[in-house]
């Protein structure tokens, strides 16, 4: 069965600028190659959840500008359904810019715009669409105000939610928390959600079990390039290890692993770490390419990768 993924969030315009390393305060240094390409992290996730072969919807905003043009059109071709994205006339699309290092290391520079105008008359617009999902996923690009009613709209319908709370904000409504099923995080973000420094699985465990605490049946502990802890409320827990690739850029893996798990995962998280592995290895592939967009896999090249390792 196909999963039916609403994913509502950012959509930004990344511009990668490649550099040696960071400037110190007051230099001036010569970078490499600059370029653009499709991000944000809610149409990242949203692409990945698409083109890993999910059904997917996406709610976001954009200026009118073509900046908003070149984002749709890059959902568009990817296959996501954009009826719910619209244009305002008071602020740019978003926009990101990236600074990427040699070891593939990046340091992210984001403009709001636009993603700061949805609103939760965009979510009551968006009421059918969220309704007839199987998940709906948020980010914190876009007001926390609007992930919240557009989770209680996704509660009411049974319908399971994801949280990645990033990027890290120090403080989150705990009524958010009580309305998302699957929480996300990295091992800052655990930190900063939890108060849990992140260094070994006890530390993970009773991470995880703060957020089962704080209303979530499932959490999951992104880890770089070591893998993915996963804990649900039942108890059951264990670490998925990451596929050792030569990183390039490691833009979107993230995004990568939460859209491509949502393709794969049973509303009842039977399939945790199944789900877990698949969402690796298409992030594995990500981040040997340049770019948001254009680095996040297809069902086909992730499904290659798997055979190909075999
Ligand atoms: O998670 C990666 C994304 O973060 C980039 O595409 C950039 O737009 C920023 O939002």
């Amino acid at each position: 069965m196909t999963n039916r993924v609403t994913v509502i969030g950012s959509l930004n315009v990344d511009t990668i600028l490649e550099i040696p390393r960071l400037p110190k305060p007051g230099e001036t240094l010569a970078m490499g190659d600059q370029s653009f390409a499709g991000g944000g992290k809610g149409s990242n996730q949203g692409i990945a959840a698409g083109r890993a072969g999910a059904d997917t919807y996406f709610i976001g905003k954009i200026g009118d500008d073509a900046n908003g043009k070149f984002m749709v059109k890059s959902m568009t071709d990817s296959g996501i359904n954009v009826d719910q994205i619209t244009i305002t006339k008071d602020a740019k699309t978003g926009q990101a810019f990236i600074l990427l290092d040699k070891n593939g290391q990046n340091s992210i520079l984001v403009y709001g715009g636009a993603n700061q105008v949805l609103s939760t008359q965009d979510v009551d617009n968006a009421k059918d669409t969220i309704a007839k999902s199987d998940f709906i996923i948020t980010q914190f690009e876009t007001p926390l105000e609007v992930a919240e009613a557009a989770f209680k709209v996704a509660k009411e319908n049974n319908v399971v939610t994801i949280l990645n709370p990033a990027p890290a904000q120090e403080t989150i409504p705990a009524s958010l928390l009580a309305v998302s099923d699957l929480v996300v995080p990295n091992e800052t973000e655990c930190q900063t959600l939890t108060g849990v420094e992140i260094t070994d699985e006890a530390s993970m465990i009773k991470g995880a079990e703060k957020l089962h605490a704080m209303g979530a049946k499932g959490v999951i502990i992104t880890v770089g390039s070591k893998g993915a802890f996963y804990h649900t409320a039942d108890g059951n827990y264990g670490f998925v290890d990451a596929f050792k690739v030569n990183a390039v850029d490691t833009t979107a893996a993230g995004d990568t692993f939460i859209g491509a798990l949502s393709s794969q995962l049973k509303p009842d998280f039977s399939n945790l770490a199944e789900a877990i592995r698949f969402a690796n290895r298409a992030s594995s592939i990500t981040v040997q390419r340049m770019g948001a967009h254009p680095s996040i896999p297809t069902l086909a090249e992730i499904e290659a990768a798997e055979k190909a390792a075999k």
